[in-house]
């Protein structure tokens, strides 16, 4: 299902920018529901088809956002970018997914299969959020999280903007991971995180400062 202001949307065609592992993982998604990709963009090819700079005037200017997690800050920069060039990012939620009506989803993100989202729970701009992960109440994920397979997010968490959250991680209620940080798989993550900061182990502890 596709959302543009946290409201359902049918899209007859839409464009995707990032051809990668990401896109590969949403795409059957995408096919089983009928919903046409009329373009992918990506700037690691270098064909005129894929250079979103050269096909900028397209009239459709609805946009998935596909970018892995590799560089956090690039992800976000580039997502800003294609706004700028006055394209208008969509959300996607699996219908796999079980997302409460009482939480919302800002645009240009990402809702996988099996993903489980609580009541009260908010959802920022270009963040991911990968297979079976479980986002509990009241907590805020801010804008381009990422959240890979399997995290456990407690109810009154916030993740602040351009966060890593590895694979199983858990995270205890009423804790703050700050901007840009990176959480380990498999991490307990049971105290405040600060921003720029990766931690990893159970408990959590701090591995390095990121800048
Ligand atoms: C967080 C992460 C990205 C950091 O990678 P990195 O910056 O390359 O970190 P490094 O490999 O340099 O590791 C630094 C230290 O942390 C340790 N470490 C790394 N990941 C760890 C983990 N998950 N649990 C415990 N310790 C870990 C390393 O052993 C290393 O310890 P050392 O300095 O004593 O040798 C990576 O460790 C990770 O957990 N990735 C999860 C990937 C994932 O979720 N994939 C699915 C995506 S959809």
């Amino acid at each position: 299902m596709l959302y543009k202001d946290n409201k359902r949307h049918k899209f007859s065609n839409i464009n995707v920018f990032g051809s990668g592992e990401l896109y590969n993982q949403i795409k059957p998604l995408l096919i089983q529901q009928h919903i046409c990709i009329q373009n992918v963009f990506d700037d690691t090819i270098k064909d005129k088809k894929y250079d979103i700079n050269i096909n900028r005037h397209l009239n459709n200017k609805e946009i998935l956002y596909c970018v892995g997690y590799k560089n956090m800050i690039n992800r976000y920069k580039r997502y800003k970018e294609i706004k700028n060039m006055g394209f208008s990012p969509i959300s996607f939620i699996s219908n796999k997914s079980i997302f409460s009506s009482e939480s919302y989803v800002k645009n240009g993100s990402i809702i996988n299969q099996g993903v489980i989202i609580d009541n009260f729970v908010s959802i920022g701009e270009c963040v991911f959020v990968n297979i079976g992960s479980i986002i509990s109440h009241h907590s805020v994920i801010q804008d381009n999280v990422f959240i890979a397979p399997g995290a456990n997010i407690a109810g009154y968490v916030t993740v602040d903007e351009g966060s890593f959250i590895g694979i199983n991680a858990t995270i205890i209620d009423h804790i703050n991971i700050g901007k840009y940080s990176l959480i380990a798989g498999g991490a307990v993550v049971i105290d405040d995180v600060p921003p720029y900061t990766m931690v990893a182990g159970n408990p959590a502890k701090v591995i390095k400062m990121l800048i």
